[in-house]
């Protein structure tokens, strides 16, 4: 698979039966704890698995740590965490590297398997088709709220909770629909990564904001002005492919491009095949929503946010 369409990780088929997926991540530190910060960086890592329809099976570290500024147990905890969820995802750990660096970053090089014919890509998204996102957004703007000391706990274990939960059982569910296409929401925020799947796909997809599931005190935080360089960022990047509703509450906008780390799924499926997924999602605890659907209307591929 070529890499025109920026999907989530590189497809090698080995035979007709099985097929590699490759790919890798890494972050500075979101939260406080090590432990945490080595789950939501290993659950990131691991994602772009998920996105492209596959299984991890293999993971190995990638470390840069700054071995005279912080104590040894820093990382420990950090590896730590890494290797739960890398267990939890059903993947061995099979090594890895360090080297010593300035600025603490961790994650993992995944290899996934899939079968040839059956990955899923960003591309593909078929007109009528409902779109399901499988998490809250809002992580990078508590990630912000929290480097300033503003977070309380509730909020703090919401933000934790949300990006080291594994996509894996958002796509453990999604296997028995037929999915037009996939990809995880990562650091274009969840507006960005629905343009790149209109622009794959050659259509319009159209983002229902007030649908949009929302970390509770995320909007707080942005009224505070807790919204990362990021999301202005991604905001600006996109703007020659988006239209917005000029009625639109400015936070709720700042939300959609607000940069996330380990973000949900977003599904492109038939409306009748959503309804029903998003009820089994709903039952195993997954916070999924129907946030928007595919239009036909256009040939370049744009996002209309209403
Ligand atoms: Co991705
Ligand atoms: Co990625």
């Amino acid at each position: 698979m070529g890499f025109e369409t920026s999907d989530d990780a590189g497809v090698f088929k080995i035979n007709d039966s099985v097929a590699l997926i490759q790919t890798l991540d890494f972050l500075t530190p979101v939260t406080d704890s090590p432990y945490e910060f080595g789950q939501i960086a290993a659950a990131n890592s691991l994602s772009d698995v998920y996105a492209m329809g596959g299984k991890p099976l293999t993971a190995m570290n990638i470390v840069c740590f700054p071995s005279e500024d912080l104590d040894e147990n820093i990382l420990s905890e950090t590896l730590q965490g890494g290797i739960d969820k890398i267990n939890e995802a059903g993947a061995t750990l099979v090594g890895g590297h360090s080297v010593d660096d300035k600025e603490f970053k961790y994650g993992l090089s995944v290899t996934g398997l899939v079968h040839p014919e059956k990955f899923l890509v960003n591309k593909g998204a078929e007109k009528g088709d409902a779109l399901i996102l499988t998490k809250p957004v809002g992580t990078g703007i508590l990630a912000t709220a929290v480097k300033a000391g503003l977070a309380d706990e509730k909020s703090t274990r919401e933000m934790v909770e949300t990006m080291s939960m594994l996509n894996r059982y958002a796509a453990e569910i999604m296997v028995d629909f037929r999915i037009s296409a996939c990809t995880d929401v990562t650091g274009f925020g969840l507006a960005g990564h629905l343009l790149e799947m209109a622009k794959g796909s050659k259509k319009n997809i159209v983002l229902f904001t007030e649908k949009v599931p929302v970390i509770s005190s995320a909007k707080e935080f942005a009224l505070m002005g807790m919204v990362p360089a990021g999301a202005y960022k991604n905001k600006k990047f996109c703007a020659p492919g988006v239209s917005v509703n000029p009625e639109i509450d400015k936070i709720l906008l700042d939300l959609m491009f607000d940069p996330q780390t380990s973000g949900g799924l977003i599904l492109s499926m038939r409306p009748g095949d959503a309804s029903s997924c998003i009820d089994i999602m709903k039952d195993k605890g997954i916070r999924a929503e129907i946030i928007g659907e595919v239009r036909d209307n256009d040939h370049c591929g744009t996002l209309t946010i209403i």
